[in-house]
């Protein structure tokens, strides 16, 4: 396994940080993710460090900062480009000025680069559409530096110290929005770092079986597999390295799983399947809190495969464990704090730390991204059904049942009304949980209008348009509700529908995700609503809220209001960011 990393992305929080990693990959460089702080000698060997954007403030006292010397490049070392957070915390720490903003700018924008002559922007001239998302902007350059281009709220919106190797950017080239993001990253690679194509996210197959037959040896395999895109392939690559009788797959049914899903993995040979529901619901029963549920799931998941090593005396020394662990999943300190701890829960728990430190532990796709997993699994001929399967959070539909402390009405407001369930939200790289705007204007799933709502109204963080409600939106209530078997099969139910009525249209294969959830917003005798989120996204760091056809709309809506305990049905509008995908 390749670990000299010709660009290494230092992580000052971003959640977009992997993003970047994997963006400088499909540019055909080997690029590693590390913590900001990472000392300058620890990094000797990289010809390019890019710092990542963050939530935090060069100001706030527990910021992240960067070792200084990384910014002294002797002739051969590494040129540095700060992205958004990265340009602030460069400008504050050589000299310039770095101006605390109140609301922040979020969205689209349009950089001008008149006179620009930098090889950061080689090939690209004129208005360019490129995306932001920052509170802070830098007010004044370090001395030496030169201001590259500026948009109409942001004036140094891209700086240079050419002779230092020093780059900033305050917008975010690594998301699609930025429209010529891919040639900036470029230039920076291979313009200024002078980097070398040595990374190629196809035809690795025989290399990662070579890995996997060294990390074995003559012991066998077992999985836990998921039925998710990552465990599957790297089961498939351990069976093909090692031949099927040597690998074995634990499925685990934790009753949070959708429709169908237990069933159809009973019928795939080799994997058995465990029941676990009455453990999961049994340790969730009571718990509303969105954080200390995906904790429980974690330590349940490790405490029944704990139960299974055992009972089945996996590791007496002939088995180790697989795990379908990808990059990401890898990295100590994730791209959100959130995901992070989600992270940890499934693949880096104490027990499953203690099993890698002891050579236990078989990781074939450890180094690669989600989309290089697909194009893997393609190469090992997976069927299409399995790769191109939408995203499922491991912890299941608990993360998209709500729950709720409090029993309130809805709030009527000049813009729609306040609805008192809280969901999460990403605004400036920090999630927060805030309250929900309902709009009354279906007629246009109007996205922009969600969009300028969000930026203006301070205090909420989504915006969903409501479709159909069997009772006047002023009298739906907010109830105490829990995680129950009632409501999870409410929601199954829901899902099912949902599913099915997307599928034989087609629309599923127009999105990337379309999760369903359940929220306790309803009458008394039917407590619940279901809201819609169909997104398109390439790799869920961001995502585009999408309009469905309105036939498909109505028939899914008619269908969802037939469920018992159902009053409502409503459409998610808004993009990430500023809300995530899931709503916990
Ligand atoms: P968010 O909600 O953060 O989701 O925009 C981004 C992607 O991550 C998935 N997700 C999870 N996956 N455990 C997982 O395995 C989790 O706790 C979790 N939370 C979110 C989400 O479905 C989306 O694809």
């Amino acid at each position: 396994m390749k670990t000299a990393a010709q660009i290494v992305v230092l992580d000052a929080g971003g959640q977009y940080c992997h993003l970047i990693a994997r963006k400088v990959r499909d540019l055909g460089v080997y690029s590693e993710v590390r913590a900001s702080e990472t000392p300058a000698a620890d990094l000797a060997g990289a010809r390019g460090l890019i710092i990542s954007g963050g939530p935090n403030s060069v100001y706030d006292p527990a910021s992240p900062t960067v070792d200084p010397a990384i910014f002294h490049p002797r002739d051969d070392g590494a040129r540095v480009l700060g992205i958004c957070y990265g340009q602030q915390l460069m400008a504050h720490l050589l000299g310039g000025t770095v101006q605390l903003g109140v609301k922040g700018e979020y969205g689209l924008a349009t950089l001008d680069l008149d006179g620009c002559s930098s090889v950061l922007f080689d090939g690209i001239s004129g208005p360019q559409q490129i995306w932001m998302s920052h509170r802070d902007l830098v007010s004044a350059v370090p001395p030496g530096f030169s201001v590259l281009g500026s948009t109409a709220t942001c004036s140094i919106a891209a700086i240079e110290a050419p002779a230092r190797g020093l780059y900033g950017v305050q917008f975010h080239p690594e998301v699609v929005h930025t429209s010529r993001g891919r040639e900036i990253l470029s230039n920076f690679l291979f313009g200024i770092c002078d980097c070398r194509r040595d990374w190629d996210p196809l035809h690795r197959v025989p290399q990662i079986e070579d890995e996997i037959r060294q990390c074995v040896g003559d012991r066998n395999v077992f999985f836990f597999v998921s039925g998710g895109v990552d465990s599957t392939v790297a089961c498939a690559l351990c069976q093909r390295a090692l031949g099927a009788e040597r690998v074995q797959g634990v499925y685990v049914d934790t009753g949070l799983m959708r429709e169908g899903e237990t069933d159809s993995m009973r019928r795939i040979p080799g994997l058995s399947v465990e029941s676990a529901e009455d453990r999961f619901l049994g340790a969730l029963a009571g718990v509303r809190d969105p954080e200390r549920k995906r904790h429980i799931i974690g330590e349940e998941f490790v405490r029944v495969q704990e139960r299974i090593i055992e009972s089945r005396h996996l590791l007496d020394g002939h088995w180790i464990l697989g795990q379908g662990t990808i990059y990401p999943d890898t990295i100590e300190s994730g791209g959100t704090e959130k995901a992070a701890v989600i992270k940890t829960h499934h693949n880096r728990v104490p027990g499953i730390q203690r099993l890698i430190d002891a050579g236990r532990v078989v990781e074939p796709l450890r180094a690669y991204y989600k989309d290089e997993v697909r194009e893997i699994g393609r190469e090992l001929g997976l069927p299409a059904e399995i790769l191109d399967r939408h995203p499922f959070p491991g912890p299941g539909l608990a993360i998209r049942c709500l729950c709720s402390q409090i029993e309130a009405g809805v709030q009527a407001t000049a813009e729609g009304y306040i609805l008192p369930v809280h969901s999460v939200g990403v605004q400036g790289d920090s999630r927060s949980y805030a309250p929900v705007l309902c709009i009354d204007a279906l007629d246009a799933l109007d996205h922009a209008r969600a969009t300028e709502l969000i930026n203006r109204i301070s205090g909420v963080n989504r915006v969903v348009a409501r479709v159909r409600t069997a009772a006047p939106l002023a009298d739906l209530r907010v109830r105490v509700s829990d995680l129950t078997p009632e409501r999870l099969v409410r929601l199954r139910h829901a899902d099912a529908i949902v599913r099915r009525l997307s599928h034989s249209s087609g629309f599923d294969r127009r999105i990337w995700q379309f999760p369903v959830v359940l929220i306790p917003l309803g009458t008394g005798a039917a407590p619940d609503s279901v809201v819609l989120r169909p997104i398109d996204s390439v790799d869920g760091m961001t995502a585009q809220s999408v309009a469905m056809p309105h036939d498909l709309l109505d028939s899914i809506s008619t269908e969802l209001l037939s469920i018992p305990g159902v009053s409502g049905v409503f459409y998610d509008l808004t993009h990430k960011p500023p809300a995530t995908i899931e709503w916990e």
